[in-house]
């Protein structure tokens, strides 16, 4: 099922997607909806406004740039090679948050797997109550409802988990070989390009239901970032020089997501703790952690049976860390 606020379905749209990224000539397009070409023109503009992307050849005619289109929930789907996760969609222009659209799903009862997708959110949330910069039509924003079996505890575990399904999509679509940061941010030389937070209900110490959410700069350019962030940020534009097709690299996250929550359901943790740490850059190197508890410095050496990082302090102890901000130590380069 789809329901998607943005795209009445344009026949001149349709004509487009049937061609597949191939050039419509304008004459055609006139034929087949009956109108004239100054008509055709004046319909690519008003796509072109919706944020549709075209190339325009003056012997083939027009072609419709995917790499460049609006978020377009058919082209999702029919990427799309799970049974449940992605499978219920709703693509919106705008909202506050995706993750307050899909935890008033869940409340209501909405299945596992249901996938909300903005094209802009006003007030996208980060950890720890920071602000998650999304504006139109550049990047993935977007939270699936999760009903996992198991306890709180297992949690920080899917964390993990939806960070080895997004940093594997990515690499997997666009080439661009983007690493792990304790615990779920992907990051390419130690520049952030996207960002996850899962917030859990709990009622009578189970999980009733968690909201995943997933943002990533994919088109991104410097310029669309604010002054402060720019240092410390990425896209996977800035990385490949190329624009992704956002419905594709959504559709692989969900796929990737799916085949690893099966295996995790079916055969545990430790499956996801060996692709997380075969896609880490965090481990082997100095970091400090702080949490509430104040400042520990370290070398990171792996995750624990439960998701959490082993570091190895200066006086040769191995301590776990369950919560907190990694930070590399500036002084040790690996
Ligand atoms: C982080 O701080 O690293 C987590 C960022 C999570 C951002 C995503 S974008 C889609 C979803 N909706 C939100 O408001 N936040 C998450």
């Amino acid at each position: 099922m789809t329901d998607s606020q943005k795209e009445p379905k344009h026949p001149l749209l349709s004509m487009f997607e049937a061609a597949d990224g191939d050039y419509v000539s304008g004459e055609e397009i006139s034929r087949v909806l009956g109108v004239s070409r100054t008509a055709v023109w004046k319909q690519i503009g008003r796509l072109k406004e919706a944020g549709y992307r075209f190339e325009a050849s003056p012997k083939l005619g027009y072609r419709l740039m995917a790499s460049h289109a609006a978020l377009h929930a058919q082209r999702i789907e029919s990427a799309l090679t799970t049974t449940v996760f992605g499978r219920q969609l709703t693509v919106l222009a705008k909202t506050d948050s995706t993750q307050t659209e899909a935890e008033k799903k869940a409340r209501e009862g909405a299945l596992e797997g249901t996938l909300i997708i903005a094209e802009e959110q006003s007030s996208g949330r980060g950890r720890q109550g920071r602000v998650w910069h999304s504006p139109p039509g550049l990047g993935i924003w977007m939270s699936a409802v999760l009903r996992p079996e198991g306890p709180l505890t297992a949690v920080p575990q899917l964390t993990l988990l939806t960070a080895v399904a997004v940093c594997r999509a990515i690499r997997g679509v666009t080439g661009v070989e983007a690493g792990i940061k304790w615990p779920n941010d992907l990051l390419i030389d130690g520049r952030k390009l996207c960002g996850i937070l899962l917030e859990a209900v709990v009622e009578d110490g189970r999980v009733r239901h968690c909201i995943m959410g997933i943002g990533i700069d994919a088109n991104l350019e410097e310029t669309d970032y604010p002054e402060e962030l720019r240092s410390k940020v990425t896209s996977i534009r800035r990385e490949s020089g190329v624009d992704t097709d956002r419905s594709l690299l959504i559709a692989a996250v969900m796929n990737e997501f799916e085949m690893l929550y099966k295996l995790y359901n079916e055969e545990g943790f430790e499956p996801i703790r060996l692709l997380w740490e075969s896609l880490s850059v965090t481990l082997g190197r100095e970091i400090v952690v702080r949490d509430v508890r104040g400042e520990r410095r370290g070398i990171a050496q792996g995750l624990g049976q439960q998701g959490e990082l082993m570091i190895k302090t200066e006086d040769g102890q191995e301590i776990p860390v369950y919560s907190g901000e990694v930070e590399f130590d500036p002084n040790h380069k690996r």
